[in-house]
């Protein structure tokens, strides 16, 4: 059992104030991501519920407990590393032991813990080996197995699948996963990867500049984001973006863009004249309605990336770039025009002022 709750938290090193007041509830077993640019804050933060770093002001409460002057190693948090930290001179089965054995546990349960560990995570064979005749992937499970042997309250991890090849990076998501949801350790994992952050968590947090811009299940940010920041960060290729003006016409309501008139769904509220973001993701594009150009987008292609699985396609939308995501080959060329379409249900819609969903 366990729970960390983060409120009003700030970090300043010198004059400069890096995390500026973040508040976060993580639930007992919760896998949370923090999800940002680099600089944004993603690792000062892991590190103070760590205690590997101090904190400036606000609280860090573990079940409850606030942990502020707790020294790290009485915190009962196990971290994982991007380099794994594990020592080079020791064995597998001493790197894995070597926190029970600080903690003065008897060699036959320490001997008993790892052996356990290594069987759950594939490590037997490796027991006696050292760091440097291990591929990347095991050193990885190496240091995971260092943290699962001290039955932490608490799991942190900060990018610990960065240094692996891409094909590695998703066996090694997927054993990430499945080892919380069978230990159900709550766990907060920090990366940059919006795909890693989208497919393990339960929860994803967007970090800005030291800001929560958003903080929600994956996919409901994904159909919900709060703002442009967040609209463009998550999902890929990025959102396209149409500056615009909102319009009425009895009980309809449109967007004005550069070239078309795209209907929007009857219930937004803003009001006519209001200076809008309108945004549609590339793959809710689709190739427009025969016939009638009306709530349609002009498109003309300049480049095709074909990935295999889908195709993306690049071009110009009246004076703004935008890439449209289709499944399988390109129906299209280079130098095509055709219009395109989008469920209106699909469409999203920002504040051209304030950034925010509308
Ligand atoms: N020890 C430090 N002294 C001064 N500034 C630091 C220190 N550690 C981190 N920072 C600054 O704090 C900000 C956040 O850094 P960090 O948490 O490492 O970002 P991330 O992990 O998201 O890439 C950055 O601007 C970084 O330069
Ligand atoms: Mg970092």
């Amino acid at each position: 059992m366990a729970t960390v709750d983060i409120a009003q938290l700030r970090k300043s090193y010198g004059h400069e104030e890096v995390i500026h007041g973040v508040d976060l509830s993580i639930k007992d077993g919760e896998f949370v991501s923090l999800i940002g640019a680099s600089g944004c804050g993603k690792s000062t933060l892991l590190r103070m519920v760590a205690g590997l770093e101090s904190i400036s002001s606000g609280t860090i409460a573990l079940n409850g407990r606030v942990i502020n002057d707790v020294a790290p190693k009485n915190r009962d948090i196990a971290m994982v590393f991007q380099n794994y930290a594990l020592y080079p001179h020791l064995t597998v089965a001493q790197n894995m032991g070597f926190s029970l054995k600080l903690r003065n546990v008897p060699t036959a349960q320490i001997r008993a813990e790892v052996e356990a560990t290594a069987e759950f995570l594939g490590l037997k064979p490796y027991l006696e080996r050292y760091p440097k005749a291990l591929s990347g992937g095991q050193r990885q499970r190496v240091a995971m197995g260092r943290a699962i042997v001290r039955k932490p309250q608490v799991f942190l991890f900060d990018e610990p699948l960065s240094n692996l090849d891409a094909k590695l990076r998703v066996q090694m998501r997927i054993e990430i996963k499945s080892l919380q949801k069978r230990l159900g350790t709550t766990s907060i994992y920090v990366t940059h990867d919006q795909m890693e952050a989208m497919t393990m968590s339960d929860r994803i947090v967007i970090l800005n500049g030291g800001r929560v811009e958003q903080a929600g299940a994956p996919l409901d940010v994904y159909d919900r984001p709060a703002n442009l920041f967040v609209a463009t960060f998550i999902g890929s290729p990025a959102m396209n973006l149409f500056d615009g003006v909102l319009a009425r016409e009895g009980d309809k309501v449109f967007a004005d863009i550069e070239g078309a008139r795209i209907a929007l769904p009857a219930a937004v509220e803003a009001a006519s004249g209001t200076r809008i973001v309108l945004g549609v993701r590339p793959e809710h594009l689709s190739l427009g309605n025969s016939g009638s150009d009306e709530g349609t987008f002009p498109f003309e292609v300049s480049l095709i990336e074909p990935t295999g699985a889908e195709s993306h396609i690049y071009g110009r939308s009246g004076g703004t770039d935008m890439i449209l995501a289709m499944a399988g080959r390109s129906p299209l060329d280079a130098g095509d025009r055709v219009r395109l379409s989008a469920d209106p249900a699909l469409l999203h819609l920002f504040d051209k002022q304030t950034g925010k969903r509308l």
